[in-house]
């Protein structure tokens, strides 16, 4: 394509945008273009399709259901091609066999890190066909572990596709499995690796308002690399309205809970097409409905993550002792495709994606895998019940309802655990505004009840093991949290929600970023560089919060980091929290410190007294969730509970001077979701 040619396209392109942009949708509404593709899609999935058959020769394996058509490579499984609607292989072409669709584990031996390596595919050793009917095609790809195997992943996968006849797409899962006498391995990570091709899908779309169109590889690659490889600074890039801009793909991260569909889109075919990575259920995914992953980014790339250490570190990577026995599934995921008459308008084809991510998730769990490890949904057990909370302060002496509040079963823990669970399957759900919940098709087996209740501090946990049975009901009947509390508020800071987003989220350096979150004061926390507005904001003197005057959501900077003194020098900093006493008291104070994510970072804390004496309180260096680097508004969830002496407050002014001691790197640091200080209990009421 010429370069004039090139041009124009893109500026066709921005054109439309600016076009959907003003003319808006909603989820909810089927535009006559929208109506268009779901009427394509419903025809083909009339009884009229084709059988779905299969051919093989003695290194592919090709399904085909006259929709899409699936290329894999025998026997390692690899995914070679994806031909629809007339794009012979919608995957890059050019690269190689084993970097188009893949699986990999980043894992390494049970000694650490020193071994670890950057990532491993898994390269399937025996091609089986597991069904083959009309109606359904499923294949298996397994890599067999034996003690022979040095350097490889001491787990037994099972690579498994399915197609059926009328889908617009295949599943894919993998069965990890370790039966008894293999060694010790630390696994950090498992996905799905889709890589598009890269001359015509050019825009991105992650959420509703998450879409663009996105650099190429090539503007990455004639960047200039910020603060760490990911991030670039796109200043040689070809089209002119993204030349300037930063990139990263952690500016692309989602929740798992909001990890749904992503995809990609191209508009350089008639009809334009999209391509979908649909997620329908979160059991498989690690660490909870909050932990943060990738999605889709430069590659043109889509992932589907089952498992990482991302916003999280490496506390929540799996470990498996040596001998210990393991099987889990992961997955399925449907890929789909869909697409729609270039005149149609841009949302269509984003508007049938989640459509059809709807349905997936509406016939969760799936009962069409063959795998007897893929737990079916008559298989499964339910849990129900009601979750209150006990805050005498807040509502009088009553208890009230646990409005909205995340509940779910994770493996048995401590209270909280389940954030930094990856080896078992999680069910989560947000209960009603009554706090009545119920958490459907949980796989059978021991779990703890967990929760968390936005508005309140703390972590709650269901005092027993519950056991799922197949198709057994479990009633909890009405359950009380008594969140953490010791006396009355005498101030607060923030909203306990487990993230920083409430609090004052600076602009980025106008010359650092991504227009995709200049009108979008939702996402702006994702913006780059944010941590380095501190010391343009604070460059001699550090942040003072005066209670009755400041709000949190303009005075409080959403991350305490270091301030940066020169070329890679940094020293700590100290914020001050101003307040009156109204009366002198006897007991201890409490101060309530809830923390939305640390990164090898320390608190010290003083009250009152000159800072020249010892800490009156300090953490250990605690962690490593590096979320401020990653545009995260949140990492791992902790509450620091410091009681304080009653004298060493006095009826009048006071000072808590809160230090972040850390200051080696511009990373280091703590966002705070919440601070509260409570007076001593009031004798007789606790
Ligand atoms: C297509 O099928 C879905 C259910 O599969 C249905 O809800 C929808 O109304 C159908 N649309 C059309 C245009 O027939
Ligand atoms: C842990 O759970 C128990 C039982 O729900 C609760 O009383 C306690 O406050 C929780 N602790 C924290 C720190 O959330
Ligand atoms: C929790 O369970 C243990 C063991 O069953 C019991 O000893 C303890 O009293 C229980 N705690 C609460 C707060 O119910
Ligand atoms: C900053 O320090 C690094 C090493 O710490 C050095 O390589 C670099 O040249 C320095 N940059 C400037 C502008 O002084
Ligand atoms: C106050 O806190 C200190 C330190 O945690 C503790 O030793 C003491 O027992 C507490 N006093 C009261 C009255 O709770």
């Amino acid at each position: 394509m010429k370069r004039s040619n090139s041009f124009m396209l893109w500026f066709g392109m921005t054109v439309q945008l600016c076009f959907f942009l003003f003319i808006g949708f909603s989820e909810g509404s089927t535009s006559i273009s929208g109506r268009r593709a779901l009427l394509k899609n419903n025809l083909t999935q009339a009884s009229s399709s084709p059988a779905v058959k299969l051919d093989q020769n003695h290194n592919q394996v090709v399904i085909d259901n006259g929709i899409v058509q699936v290329t894999l490579s025998k026997p390692e499984g690899y995914v070679l091609a994806i031909s629809y609607s007339g794009i012979d292989n919608v995957l890059e072409a050019q690269n190689q066999n084993n970097n188009r669709g893949y699986l990999d584990v980043a894992w390494s031996t049970h000694e650490g890190f020193q071994q670890y390596h950057d990532s491993w595919k898994i390269e399937g050793t025996k091609f089986s066909v597991v069904e083959m009917t009309e109606d359904q095609v499923e294949v298996s790809f397994l890599r067999g572990w034996t003690h022979s195997m040095n350097g490889y992943i001491p787990i037994n996968i099972d690579m498994r596709y399915i197609m059926r006849r009328g889908n617009s797409g295949y599943y894919s899962y993998a069965i990890f499995e370790r039966p008894e006498g293999f060694p010790a391995a630390q696994v950090f990570q498992i996905r799905l690796v889709y890589k598009l091709r890269q001359d015509k899908f050019h825009y991105m779309a992650i959420s509703r308002k998450r879409q663009r169109v996105m650099p190429t590889a090539e503007d990455r690659n004639s960047g200039q690399t910020l603060a760490y490889p990911e991030a670039k600074l796109l200043n040689n890039a070809k089209n002119p309205r993204i030349r300037g801009e930063v990139d990263d793909k952690y500016q692309y991260s989602a929740e798992n809970k909001g990890n749904r569909v992503h995809g990609w889109i191209s508009f350089d075919s008639e009809p334009h097409t999209g391509f979908w990575v649909i997620a329908p259920s979160n059991e498989f995914r690690n660490a909870g409905p909050h932990k943060q992953d990738l999605t889709s980014h430069v590659g043109p790339t889509s992932l589907a993550m089952f498992v990482s250490t991302h916003y999280a570190g490496t506390s929540v990577s799996i470990n498996f002792e040596e001998g210990e026995t393991y099987k889990k599934v992961f997955g399925p995921i449907f890929v789909y495709l869909n697409s729609a008459p270039s005149q149609d308008n841009l949302d269509s084809l984003w508007s049938d994606a989640v459509r059809q991510s709807n349905e997936e998730v509406r016939s969760w769990p799936y009962d069409f895998p063959r795998s007897p490890d893929f737990i079916l949904p008559h298989e499964r057990g339910t849990v129900k019940g009601q979750l209150r909370v006990r805050d005498w302060f807040k509502k009088g002496w009553g208890i009230i309802n646990a409005k909205f509040a995340y509940v779910g079963l994770a493996l048995p823990g401590e209270n909280g655990s389940w954030q930094r669970e990856s080896k078992g399957y999680q069910f989560w759900t947000q209960a009603d505004e009554n706090g009545y919940f119920e958490i459907k098709y949980v796989i059978p087996g021991d779990y703890n009840f967990y929760a968390w209740v936005p508005g309140f501090i703390g972590d709650y946990r269901y005092n027993a093991t519950i056991t799922i049975k197949p198709g057994g009901v479990i009633k909890l009947g009405s359950l009380v949290y008594s969140p953490p509390r010791n006396g009355p508020t005498i101030w607060e800071i923030g909203v306990p929600d487990r993230s920083a987003g409430e609090l004052y989220i600076p602009d980025p350096d106008p010359k650092l970023v991504n227009r995709l979150y200049q009108n979008d004061p939702r996402n702006g926390f994702r913006q780059y560089g944010l941590w380095e507005r501190y010391t343009d904001l604070y460059p001699e003197k550090d942040l003072v919060y005066n209670v009755g005057i400041h709000k949190h959501d303009k005075n409080w900077f959403f991350a305490h980091v270091a301030r940066r003194t020169g070329n890679q020098t940094y020293q700590p900093t100290t914020w001050q929290i101003k307040f009156e006493v109204k009366d002198d008291t006897s007991g201890n104070y409490t101060l309530q410190v809830a923390i939305a994510s640390a990164n090898d970072a320390k608190l010290q804390v003083w009250f009152n007294d000159p800072r020249d004496v010892d800490p009156h309180f300090e953490t250990a260096r605690m962690g490593k969730d590096n979320a401020i680097a990653r545009h995260g508004i949140h990492g791992l969830y902790s509450l620091i509970s410091v009681e304080v002496p009653s004298d060493r407050f006095k009826k009048g002014n006071n000072i808590i001077y809160l230090k972040q001691s850390e200051a080696s790197g511009s990373f280091q640091g703590v966002l705070y979701d919440y601070l509260r200080l409570e007076r001593p209990p009031i004798t007789g009421r606790m």
